[in-house]
């Protein structure tokens, strides 16, 4: 019976299914020939003056027991995807050491093949095997991709809203862009987690919930629009753009109302108690009193 079997065991298991499902091989980047091709993906993903990441420091962070692995296609052996997780030290955790994933990217024209779930489910059993029970990071609240990849597809619990997180950024993917930014908290023996690695964790489409949730912030034509703060009982909505990166290359003042109108709306949320529990199938924080709820039933 699954339940029986060793929880690392199972996470490698998911991790090679992903494998299989996104046809890749996933390795720890052990190798100075290895840690070029991570370099060599991670400033094709964030492209912008010099490198991501030097390469002293990179094999310093390999060798000092850091998280950092490839993705490779199956066939040609051409590197697709790499993540990046730095050791820290966390009072929350037990044991009191958990991964900080500073990067995770799959090349552009690669992207929504489930290389990136396969990236994160061997950067699970890693760090499972190693005995830490957490991997957390930061992501662009604005991102939708990136907020149903992390909810929905690994099945992780959003934590703090941090504005302006990194100060100013110039690579070109957010240049120009105040870094506001959530915290993602990936209990890795969670049921949510534990759910999304088997593929089971469904999320539901906001038009499922109008009885129950009233929407803070839409977006109308393109435009951010928001609706009065909510109240401490409420369950709301807060809708993204469907590719807050494409509006910032195309219109970046317009990407701007959109972060400070989530910026505010995430703000009221937060005020009145709410948290993020799920993201819906078209894009929108479903945020409410009690978390998990659609973890549970959906
Ligand atoms: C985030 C990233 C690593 C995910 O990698 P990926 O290989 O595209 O991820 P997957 O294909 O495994 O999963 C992406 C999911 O998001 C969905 N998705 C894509 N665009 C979306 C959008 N605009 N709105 C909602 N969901 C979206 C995909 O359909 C897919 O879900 P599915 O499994 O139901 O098909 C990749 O998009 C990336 O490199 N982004 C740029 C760098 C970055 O932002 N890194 C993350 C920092 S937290």
């Amino acid at each position: 019976m699954a339940s029986d079997i060793d929880p690392v065991l199972r996470a490698w298991e998911a991790s090679r299914a992903a494998d299989a499902a996104a046809s890749v091989v996933i390795e720890l980047a052990e190798t100075a020939e290895d840690q070029r091709q991570v370099r060599e993906v991670l400033d094709h993903v964030w492209p912008g003056e010099g490198t991501q990441v030097t390469p002293n420091l990179l094999r310093a962070l390999v060798h000092s027991g850091s998280y950092c692995s490839l993705a490779r296609d199956r066939d040609t052996g051409r590197p697709l995807g790499a993540a990046l997780g730095l050791v820290g030290r966390s009072g929350e955790v037990p044991g009191g050491v958990f991964v900080h994933s500073h990067m995770a990217g799959v090349w552009e024209d690669y992207r929504d093949r489930h290389i990136g779930t396969a990236l994160k489910l061997h950067q699970r059993a890693w760090s499972m095997g190693e005995g830490i029970p957490v991997v957390a990071w930061t992501f662009d609240p604005l991102v939708r991709r990136n907020a149903f990849f992390n909810v929905v597809r690994l099945g992780v619990q959003v934590r703090s809203y941090h504005e302006d997180f990194y100060g100013e950024m110039t690579d070109a993917v957010n240049a120009g862009d105040r870094s506001d930014r959530l915290v993602a908290w990936w209990q890795l023996d969670s049921t949510q987690a534990s759910l999304a690695a088997a593929g089971e964790l469904r999320a539901p489409s906001s038009v499922a919930l109008v009885d129950v949730a009233r929407a803070l912030l839409t977006d109308v034509d393109g435009e951010p629009v928001t609706h009065e703060a909510p109240t401490e009982a409420e369950t709301v909505l807060v809708h993204l753009p469907s590719d807050a990166v494409a509006v910032r290359r195309a219109d970046p003042a317009r990407a701007l109302r959109w972060r400070f109108a989530l910026r505010e709306a995430m703000r009221a949320a937060y005020d009145a108690g709410l948290r993020v529990s799920m993201v819906t199938t078209d894009g929108a924080y479903v945020l409410e009193p009690t978390e998990g709820r659609w973890h549970e039933s959906h």
